[in-house]
């Protein structure tokens, strides 16, 4: 079983993992807790190099693509695709979706970039996504809250508009795997909402 969670900067993935992760490991399964981009540490290096703001040089939005893309691959060979084989739950601090919402809807290429990829890399999708959804201004007033920014917590609202509005396309176009959490609500809430969906498994 591979779980992913997605939303937008501050939402409250972080809680809820923790959350699922006590909630398998109580039912006796074991658990592998990860994240995307990095989950390795090779994949660790690039998601550095993804976050850390350069004032001296702009990455280009294909070079931030093939750079997730270079982390996923190791990521899924190393980490993903072992602990699926041994039986094990691996929940992700995000995975492709990502790169729809923040790739295409955000940075705004090419879908088909995407599909090559995907197509060519990532064999599966996982079995189910939760989309933590909240309105971006309380994301990012969370998001401020922690601390510095990274590289992309330094865009601009309408950046993340668009990257709500691409999870948004996601679920509606499978809400069976692509379940909408309503993450206004506090962390308890937003487990039990989770938590209906995680009885079906
Ligand atoms: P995090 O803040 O959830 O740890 O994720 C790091 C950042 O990486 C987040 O701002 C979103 C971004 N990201 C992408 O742009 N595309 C992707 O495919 C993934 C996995 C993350």
């Amino acid at each position: 079983m591979f779980i992913s969670f997605e939303g937008t900067e501050g939402v409250g993935k972080s809680t809820l993992i923790e959350k699922v992760r006590v909630y398998f490991e109580q039912l006796g399964h074991e658990v592998v807790l990860t994240r995307e981009p990095g989950g390795t540490p090779l994949a660790e290096k690039i998601r550095d190099l993804l976050l850390t703001v350069n004032s001296n040089e702009n990455m280009c939005p294909d070079t931030e693509l093939l750079l997730i893309y270079a982390a996923r691959s190791q990521h899924l060979s190393q980490v993903i695709f072992p602990a699926l084989a041994e039986g094990k739950i691996v929940l992700s601090d995000r995975f492709c979706d990502a790169s729809f919402a923040y790739q295409v809807m955000g940075r705004g290429l090419d879908a088909d970039k995407l599909d090559l990829l995907n197509r060519n890399f990532v064999p599966c999708l996982p079995d189910m996504t939760f989309w933590l959804d909240a309105p971006i201004e309380l994301g990012m007033a969370r998001a401020r809250a922690r601390g510095e920014l990274d590289r992309f917590e330094q865009e601009k609202f309408d950046f993340f508009s668009r990257v709500r509005e691409g999870y948004k396309l996601l679920h509606e176009k499978d809400t069976d795997r692509v379940i909408r959490l309503d993450a206004t609500q506090s962390a308890e809430n937003v487990f039990n909402q989770a938590l209906s969906s995680l009885k079906s498994i």
